[in-house]
């Protein structure tokens, strides 16, 4: 099929990769001309794994094509789908205005029926909105749809998620689009669910909220283990042998970040409020992934004592592992906590040390080989899950360290192997 997306952030230019790797021809547009340029020579923005060769493979074989202009996409696409960002605003509520700037766009660029695919996290009605404003800008009377299509892929594993969906939702109120959206996703094998455009575009905001609330729940319960002397790892492992319930997403830690989860959350909440319901179990979610933080720094200080002019190495600056996406990053918002508190880092992270830069500037000391971090810092923090840390030289760690103590924010080491090879040993829930 002949696919237009607009925007080539992560979703977009994931999405565009994919849908070309699979045979469609996929034309992206970005008004940002310089990174068009970029994207055109095979150069990549983001660190994903796999992208990189996915992009390149598919812009030599002519499937994948950049463009600025949004009119030559539109004419060329059948199917039109929409990925710019949805950024927050100060009172949690969602900014709309890419969405609905690129809608009058569209509509001034068609001249023949187009499918309208909105795929970025927008609240619900959005749609409807998106259909107002497309019939309202079209200069002639051209049909359209406009479908709601989430995306659920996760930043450190998009092509993996995107290449196997567990699900592939596609929002709509005419039956029109439904033949060619399951053309466009038959290539990739996953179950597909027809719903209204309102029940798509809250198929999203309710799940990522209710990830949210199963990291919060089971930090909630790493507390309790803490106080009870329980380990929320074999928790963990015991509750999500239940089916109805799952291991994945019960790690305990020092919260959620990224770009997705505390946006959505907020939204989420104004989105009810907006509706006339107290969403105030989202709220909780919202207060527990903020103690979770705050715990963690107390632990730090309760053994450090005072952290001014204190060497701290710190391991992880990205809001996960797989990534360099250091946006609302736990491990960033830990450091900050602890230059304001007068300590002094020595920080790294595999990936995400250009993007740390932008914002912890030259506050800390960038180390470019995770076994150095600790040399001669009176402690060691783990803050972000990437499994490459496990492979830390301990022995070398604990003799660089002045004081042998590491506080693991991430749950990555076994407590009894760590206190056997003479660490003072502090993670979460354990
Ligand atoms: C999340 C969702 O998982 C995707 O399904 C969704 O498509 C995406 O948001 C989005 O809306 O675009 P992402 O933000 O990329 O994906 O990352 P996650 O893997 O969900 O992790 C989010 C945060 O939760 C990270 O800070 C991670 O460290 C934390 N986390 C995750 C935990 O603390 N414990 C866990 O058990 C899992």
């Amino acid at each position: 099929m002949k696919l237009t997306i607009i925007g080539t952030g992560y979703v977009g230019l994931v999405t565009g990769a994919c849908f070309a790797e699979v045979g469609h021809t996929v034309y992206c547009v970005d008004n940002n001309e310089a990174k068009v340029k970029m994207l055109q020579a095979g150069g990549i923005p983001i660190y994903e794994p796999g992208l990189e060769e996915m992009v390149k493979k598919n812009v030599a074989a002519g499937r994948l094509n950049f463009t600025a202009s949004t009119k030559e996409g539109v004419e060329k696409g059948d199917v039109v789908f929409i990925a710019v960002p949805t950024p927050p605003q100060p009172d949690g509520s969602v900014d709309l205005s890419y969405i609905e700037t690129v809608a009058r766009d569209i509509a001034a660029a068609m001249t023949s029926y187009k499918i309208i695919v909105d795929k970025s996290t927008v609240p619900v009605k959005t749609g409807e909105k998106v259909a107002e404003t497309i019939k309202r800008y079209c200069k002639s009377k051209v049909e359209f749809d406009v479908v709601s299509n989430p995306e659920f892929l996760r930043e450190g594993f998009a092509v993996e998620d995107l290449m196997k969906p567990d699900r592939v939702v596609i929002g709509t109120t005419s039956q029109r689009p439904v033949a060619a959206m399951k053309e466009v996703y038959t290539p990739f094998g996953a179950p597909i669910i027809v719903t209204d455009i309102n029940s798509a575009e809250l198929i999203k905001h309710a799940a990522n909220s209710f990830l949210a609330l199963k990291i919060s729940y089971i930090n909630a319960v790493a507390n309790i283990c803490e106080a009870s002397g329980a380990n929320v790892e074999e928790v963990a492992t015991g509750m999500g042998m239940d089916i109805r319930i799952g291991r994945r997403f019960l790690n305990a830690g020092i919260g959620f970040g990224g770009s997705c989860f505390p946006k959505d959350l907020s939204a989420f909440i104004k989105i009810s409020e907006t509706l006339g319901y107290d969403f105030a179990l989202l709220k909780e979610v919202q207060r527990i992934n903020a103690n979770q933080m705050e715990r963690f720094l107390k632990k730090i200080t309760d053994t450090l004592w005072v952290l001014r002019d204190k060497k701290i190495g710190v391991l992880g600056l990205a809001f996960k592992q797989n990534t360099d996406d250091c946006r609302t990053s736990p491990a960033i918002e830990l450091c900050q906590k602890m230059l304001k508190e007068g300590a002094k880092l020595r920080v790294y992270d595999p990936k995400g040390m250009e993007k740390a830069k932008d914002l912890l500037k030259d506050t800390v000391t960038y180390v470019d080989d995770m076994d150095a971090v600790a040399d001669g810092c009176d402690a060691l923090v783990i803050a972000t899950e990437w499994p490459e840390f496990k492979k830390l030289d301990l022995t070398r760690t604990r003799k660089a360290l002045s004081h042998p103590i590491v506080f693991d924010g991430r749950n990555l080491f076994d407590p009894k192997e760590m206190e056997a090879l003479g660490f003072i040993y502090k993670s979460v829930g354990r």
